[in-house]
């Protein structure tokens, strides 16, 4: 268990009550009608959770990444679409909490935090996924208004969201400042929602096509008020949101493990509760290990984000790949352990093994995740200099030997 701030216990208790009072009893419900749960997210509300990562002159409880977490967790062990239609605000807001001026974030982060109005994240496109810069959705300046045509994919809470942090190409010609965050409200004309996507989890929370045809947002909604600075602002968010992806990740890991747990003690086989059988009672070892061993990386890289530490992208990037990978490995284990009553939809083990997929897939591929651990270990590498005599001469050389060897070989 991670030592826990006062801060964080405090809204883990919160987070628990709501989680097992309102939202796991509702869970399949959702799952099946594919229906935003409305009531959920007022009960989320009451109880505060909407406020936990906005800080407090913008009328949130400063709980930051850390308590955001630890309520993504509770949340998403009892049901992981809650934990995502959550967290997903988190990710909408963090652009303008990073990037937005004075007058942005006074406007519009006290209604995030009170849970009057929702927000997404509009970045991915049909030919822009992994590679986020590749984007088409265009900005054009025209007055005093931004006049954006294009079109969003796989927008989670696109189909509930009230205000979308919109990335749009301004400076098509520029390669550095190409790229602008506009704030969109529902409703301005030339905006509409398509498509609706029917999905293998996460069924509670809309995840859309968000289409702009001519539509006209006012230059007060760009984010920051400068243009050029939407790659940034977007990789600076997604270094902020991965935990909270990691943390949706360990909390569904968490909750089969725990359910597993008591049909393993239940379940009778030769005699014995299954998990007195070693190959069962290994399998529930490695689960629990790999629990452990996700929450306490999730709850570092929230601390260091937190901290504004240096190095955060490769931390962030680290336990979004691993949480999610042990989620995928957990809840599979989790179906195994249930067997036949696994497979079935009469029972909740299936729905966290397809809520889980989805968090190697979002918020960045874990292929993506490598990639970005890999850049930045080559970055670090210049520091590890000093160890160069240790290697091979000849490698050490870039594999090039020097014309006088070759020629008296
Ligand atoms: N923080 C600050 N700046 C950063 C940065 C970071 N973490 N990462 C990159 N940058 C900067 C670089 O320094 C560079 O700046 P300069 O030009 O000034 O040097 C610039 O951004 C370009 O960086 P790269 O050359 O590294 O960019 P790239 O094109 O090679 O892409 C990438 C990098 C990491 C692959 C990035 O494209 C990426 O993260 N892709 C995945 C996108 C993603 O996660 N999408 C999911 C969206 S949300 C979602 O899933 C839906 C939902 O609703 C939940």
């Amino acid at each position: 268990m991670p030592a826990y701030t006062a801060d964080q216990l405090h809204w883990k208790a919160v987070a628990h009550k709501v989680a097992e009072e309102v939202v796991r009893p509702q869970a399949k419900k959702y799952d099946e009608l594919q229906q935003y749960p409305w009531e959920i997210k007022d009960a989320m509300a009451k109880a505060g959770l909407m406020s936990v990562w906005i800080p407090k002159e913008y009328g949130g409880s400063g709980g930051g990444v850390g308590s955001l977490c630890v309520v993504i967790e509770e949340l998403s062990r009892a049901c992981g679409g809650v934990g995502v239609a959550y967290a997903v605000n988190a990710l909408g807001s963090f652009p303008i909490l990073l990037g937005g001026t004075e007058e942005q974030k006074q406007k519009w982060l006290p209604l995030i935090a009170k849970g009057e109005k929702l927000i997404a994240f509009g970045l991915s496109e049909k030919f822009a996924g992994s590679d986020a810069g590749g984007m088409r959705t265009h900005g054009r300046l025209d007055g005093d208004h931004y006049v954006i045509n294009g079109e969003k994919k796989w927008c989670t809470n696109g189909g509930c969201a009230d205000i979308f942090s919109v990335f749009c190409v301004t400076d098509p010609e520029s390669k550095a400042k190409r790229i602008s965050a506009l704030l969109v409200e529902k409703g301005t004309p030339g905006f509409t929602l398509q498509k609706q996507e029917d999905k293998m989890g996460i069924r509670c929370v809309p995840v859309n096509e968000i289409h702009f045809k001519e539509c006209r947002v006012p230059v007060a909604n760009l984010l920051g008020g400068k243009p050029g600075h939407g790659f940034k602002h977007a990789m600076q968010t997604l270094d902020y949101a991965r935990p909270g992806v990691a943390a949706q990740a360990m909390g569904l890991a968490c909750g089969a493990l725990e359910l597993s747990q008591v049909y393993a003690q239940k379940r009778q086989q030769f005699g014995v509760p299954i998990s007195s059988h070693q190959a069962v009672g290994f399998m529930l070892a490695d689960m629990a290990t790999k629990v452990e061993a996700a929450r306490l990386l999730v709850m570092e890289a929230a601390r260091l984000v937190d901290a504004r530490a240096e190095g955060i992208t490769k931390l962030s990037a680290m336990c979004k790949l691993y949480a999610t990978d042990v989620a995928m490995e957990v809840t599979t284990n989790a179906v195994q352990i249930f067997g036949g009553y696994g497979y079935m939809k009469d029972y909740p083990i299936e729905k966290y093994m397809r809520d889980a997929k989805i968090t190697q897939i979002y918020e960045g591929t874990n292929q993506i995740q490598r990639m970005v651990v890999a850049r930045n270990l080559v970055k670090e590498t210049t520091e590890l200099d000093f160890l160069q005599k240790w290697i091979p001469t000849e490698v050490q050389r870039g594999g090039i030997e020097p014309v006088a060897v070759i020629a008296k070989a």
